[in-house]
């Protein structure tokens, strides 16, 4: 069953009735500036992500492992991860860790992506039941299966509720996500999968996540995945999924309300499809940014090195025409915040 759900989600994901909303980053207007006072090829997007250096700050997002056809998209993600310098999340591990002979399918991670920064993945409902003792083997098998840099831990509350073997076991995250950070030798990155990560979540993270993701609404809709899934055996789900599909925190927003409350490093994902994206969540603050979806569907093509090639190009011309010759520059950029973004901010009193 679990393998049907893998696949599902893979076939699902690459439709567009998966991609629900509008991040709002359209809300962030980078002011053109026709005097950069650099020449293209000046301008410089390497980053450092845990102790490497990589070509720019993007990641592949997390998604899948488990199944024959996640094998094959994983080990077309890690082969572009390395050849082009990005690091790379896998899909939730629970399946490698319950399943042996489902781990290869993570396993190629490693072999085709050895030196480019990887990242784990388990999911809170999950964690949350396991003792002490069990938690510690899950998280050390699933970081030393694809010998990573970094766990991520994915709260996915809407996601498991319209899942119809969802299981919406939210209770003692908090204190799992402590004691990992306690018991883990690698960083811990805590992320959503696209309803997004408020400033009061934010501020509970402090301490115990090193990274948070943000993963906002306004690109993939698991909700809408969920229900699709659901539509035979549960149309109650199907039919609520209707009043639900674009719930949560437009990525634009949950990008200043982490940004304002978190001490750590931010990641920005949800509904990044674009280069330009990218620079615009960078001049909000955010330290690196991802995608999920347009790379699934890159790597169902096997192209997936031109599709990140093509987020670079977009993101070094973002940065010429702002004047931006480093990244940091990127975060000074002038920029203009439509009246959605503005109004949010100024209720939440956020500022960006
Ligand atoms: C096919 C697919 C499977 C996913 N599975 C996971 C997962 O196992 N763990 C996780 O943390 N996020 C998972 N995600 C969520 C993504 O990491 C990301 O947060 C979400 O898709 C929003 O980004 P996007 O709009 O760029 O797709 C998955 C996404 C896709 C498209």
């Amino acid at each position: 069953m679990i393998d049907k759900r893998k696949n599902d989600h893979i076939f699902l994901a690459a439709s567009p009735e998966s991609q629900v909303g509008d991040n709002w980053l359209d809300d962030v207007v980078l002011i053109h500036r026709a005097l950069p006072e650099l020449d293209l090829d000046d301008v410089d997007t390497r980053a450092t992500f845990l102790g490497s250096e990589i070509s720019m700050p993007f990641i592949i997002g997390a998604m899948t492992g488990g199944t024959e056809l996640a094998e094959k998209i994983n080990a077309r993600l890690a082969k572009a991860a390395e050849e082009l310098r990005v690091p790379m999340y896998v899909g939730s591990q629970r399946i490698g860790i319950v399943k042996p002979e489902a781990r290869r399918s993570f396993e190629v991670v490693r072999s085709n992506a050895p030196t480019v920064p990887k990242i784990a993945n388990l999911g809170a409902p999950q964690i949350s039941r396991l003792s002490d003792e069990q938690l510690l083997r899950w998280a050390e098998e699933a970081v030393g299966m694809i010998d990573a840099a970094a766990l991520a831990v994915h709260l996915n509350p809407a996601q498991e509720v319209f899942q119809p073997e969802g299981e919406p076991h939210f209770r003692n995250v908090l204190e799992r996500l402590r004691f990992l950070k306690r018991a883990l030798k690698v960083q811990l990155i805590v992320k959503e999968v696209g309803n997004g990560i408020s400033k009061e979540v934010a501020s509970l993270l402090n301490g115990v996540a090193d990274i948070i993701d943000v993963a906002g609404a306004g690109g993939t809709s698991f909700v809408a995945i969920e229900a699709l899934r659901a539509r035979e055996e549960r149309p109650e789900l199907y039919e609520m999924s209707e009043v639900f599909k674009g719930w949560g925190i437009p990525t634009a927003a949950a990008i200043c309300e982490v940004k304002s409350a978190f001490r750590g490093l931010v990641i920005a994902s949800g509904g990044i499809r674009n280069g330009l994206d990218g620079a615009r969540a960078l001049s909000l603050g955010a330290d690196y940014f991802s995608a999920s979806q347009p790379l699934l569907k890159a790597a169902l093509d096997d192209r997936v090195a031109q599709a990140i090639s093509k987020i670079w190009r977009e993101l070094r011309v973002a940065m010429f025409l702002t004047g931006a010759a480093k990244i940091q520059d990127l975060r000074r950029a002038p920029k203009v915040l439509g009246p959605r973004l503005e109004s949010w901010l100024r209720q939440r009193g956020v500022g960006c």
